[in-house]
């Protein structure tokens, strides 16, 4: 390129690129105009590279203010760019309206499970009567489970089918069939022997067919009183005490002798109906049931039997005292157990176990 040529470009970029960097109207035209100076192709790229064209004279004069001429128009471009960026940002804000009066979007509320509720509940009641929590794994020995609690060897419940075994190269383990192995737990872990007062909640194992009452995992609640001269007129005070707290004052209880190998006697405990006082009619028109002469209508909850089988109890066996260091003939307790999804159905008149483990918001919800 001939020096004039060239010295001419150069006056005419070094006395127009910069106002027209800051004169283009729109971001658009800033793109095209940076292309055409500084791009590959551009003008004043065109013009650094045919430098080398010139006399070593005329490099030396031109070259720095050429390159500090590309140094600032690249700034200036950088510049626009911001300014054209920030005006864009000040318009989409103005046309946006953030109205800080509106209400958040609030988070579901959980609530607590029915069970929960039931527990806790019956916890409260137990511990006013001075019974502590006390727990057990899962997974219990054969022994806890079954042998320290007086089940005989060839016990039906022992059977492999009925519970669920685990595979271990040691001692037997199972999935515990009752919270029952706590009451053991709890009187080996009091050392020398003491009293004790203990109810113990969980969750427990069988082989069942699932069906509207029957879950093979479910959850108990055992409570368990050893001390010195405890006797049976204990047991049933303080039943009376805990269902009453439970179904409500007026609550009446009928025992019933029954059978569990770790007590004697034992009882099965009943309570007075809780939807038809015990009557097991209620008056027409309060539903459920069939209807007879008088109007009335059989009670759907008991099936007009009047009671409700709450409960399994007893006095705690000798062998079971025994077995965990309690001399039998200083020491004396009572015990019992009691479903948990059973007094949630009866309070709540749910009839059906498998809503309690389905997770259906529709069935949780109303617990709230
Ligand atoms: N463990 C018994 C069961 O699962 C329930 C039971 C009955 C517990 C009587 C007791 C009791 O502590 O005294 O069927």
């Amino acid at each position: 390129m001939l020096r004039e040529a060239w010295e001419n470009e150069w006056l005419r970029l070094r006395d127009t690129a910069a106002q027209e960097v800051e004169r283009v109207p729109t971001p658009d035209e800033l793109e095209s105009l940076r292309v055409a100076l500084l791009g590959r192709g551009g003008r004043l790229t065109l013009l650094l590279k045919s430098l080398k064209d010139l006399s070593l004279e005329d490099r030396r004069a031109f070259g720095p203010a050429a390159n500090g001429l590309k140094e600032s128009l690249e700034r200036a471009v950088g510049a626009r760019q911001a300014s054209f960026a920030a005006r864009r940002l000040e318009g989409e804000l103005a046309g946006t309206r953030v109205d800080l009066t509106l209400p958040g979007d609030a988070p579901g509320r959980g609530s607590l499970h029915p069970l929960t509720l039931v527990c806790s509940e019956i916890a409260g009641i137990l511990s006013g009567l001075g019974f502590t929590w006390a727990e057990g794994p899962h997974v219990e020995t054969e022994r806890n489970n079954f042998e320290s609690l007086n089940f005989p060897a060839d016990h039906p419940a022992k059977d492999m089918h009925d519970t669920f075994y685990l595979r271990t190269s040691g001692l037997p383990l199972l999935l515990r069939t009752h919270t029952s192995p706590v009451q053991v737990r709890a009187l080996e872990a009091a050392r020398p022997p003491a009293p004790l007062r203990i109810m113990a909640p969980g969750r427990v194992f069988r082989h069942e067919n699932a069906d509207a009452s029957h879950s093979s995992v479910f959850h108990q609640i055992e409570g368990l009183c050893v001390d010195k001269g405890v006797s049976f007129a204990d047991l049933k005070s303080t039943l009376r005490l805990f269902l009453e707290g439970l179904f409500g004052p007026g609550t009446r209880l009928r025992l019933r002798p029954s059978f569990f190998p770790f007590t004697e006697p034992s009882a099965q405990v009943d309570v007075s109906c809780i939807l038809c006082s015990g009557q097991g009619r209620l008056p027409a028109a309060s539903g459920g049931g069939t209807s007879s002469p008088d109007g009335s209508v059989g009670c759907a909850v008991c099936k007009k039997l009047g009671w409700l089988e709450i409960l399994g109890a007893g006095m705690v066996h000798p062998n079971v005292l025994r077995a965990a260091g309690y001399d039998p003939e200083v020491w004396s307790g009572y015990a019992w157990g009691l479903g948990v999804e059973r007094i949630a159905m009866l309070k709540y008149r749910i009839s059906d176990i498998r809503l309690f483990y389905q997770n259906d918001l529709r069935f949780l919800e109303q617990f709230k």
